[in-house]
């Protein structure tokens, strides 16, 4: 499976760069780092460090502004994906700029109908916001495996991201429910890398390490 990482914040892209295959972006995650970097500086520096897909949100609702939009986009970098919410009109720009030979992720998806459309539309990726349903008492997973068994017996092209994880047991279910994306935040990579055991392991191999003849 592959790691995205999903943040904006370009120091903690620096610091994952070595594990990450991509980065995913979205105006919330823009707004929260306060950076004075405009928008496309700010794409564009992050698609310098990181040299697979980056994922940077359109926010246009009309079709063909969403396609003007996404074209200006994706012209910051070969490697921009152009992120599309998952309404008509983002169907509709999904399948032109899929045309086009623009790569898309369809956001904000919730079922694996939603999945099932956007895949139709030629999206290069779809992304399940597993966590918000979890929260509001869905199965969140369920719908990653739903949009990963129907891309599969249909042989779309389209991969399935995991998004909106809150926890590393979310990366694991998502691992093992053949989601072709993990997008993580970086606070749950940290907790992923991290077990007690390892750590008084390593203590103990230092200690003994200490007691040998060189
Ligand atoms: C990534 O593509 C999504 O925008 C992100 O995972 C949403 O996460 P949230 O539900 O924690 O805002």
């Amino acid at each position: 499976m592959k790691i995205f990482l999903d943040t904006a914040d370009i120091d903690q892209i620096r610091k994952y760069s070595f594990l990450i295959d991509g980065v995913t972006t979205n105006p919330s995650l823009i707004a929260k780092t306060k950076t004075e970097y405009s928008f496309e500086d700010l794409i564009s520096e992050i698609s310098k460090i990181v040299p697979g897909p980056i994922s940077a949100e359109i926010i246009s609702l009309e079709s063909n502004q969403m396609v003007e939009e996404a074209q200006k986009i994706a012209g910051i970098s070969q490697n921009i994906v152009i992120k599309v919410p998952m309404t008509m009109e983002g169907l509709k720009a999904t399948k032109r700029l899929s045309q086009m030979g623009i790569k898309t992720n369809v956001t904000l998806i919730f079922s694996a109908n939603q999945a099932l459309l956007a895949a139709n539309c030629g999206a290069t990726y779809v992304s399940v916001f597993v966590g918000r349903l979890d929260d509001i008492g869905h199965n969140g997973m369920e719908v990653v495996r739903d949009a990963v068994d129907i891309i599969a017996r249909y042989n779309y092209s389209t991969q399935v991201i995991t998004a909106s994880i809150r926890h590393p047991m979310h990366v694991l279910s998502a691992a093992k429910a053949g989601s072709h994306v993990a997008t993580i935040p970086p606070s749950v990579i940290e907790l992923m890398s991290k077990h007690n055991l390892t750590d008084a392991g390593l203590e103990q191999f230092l200690q003994d390490g200490g007691k040998i003849q060189s």
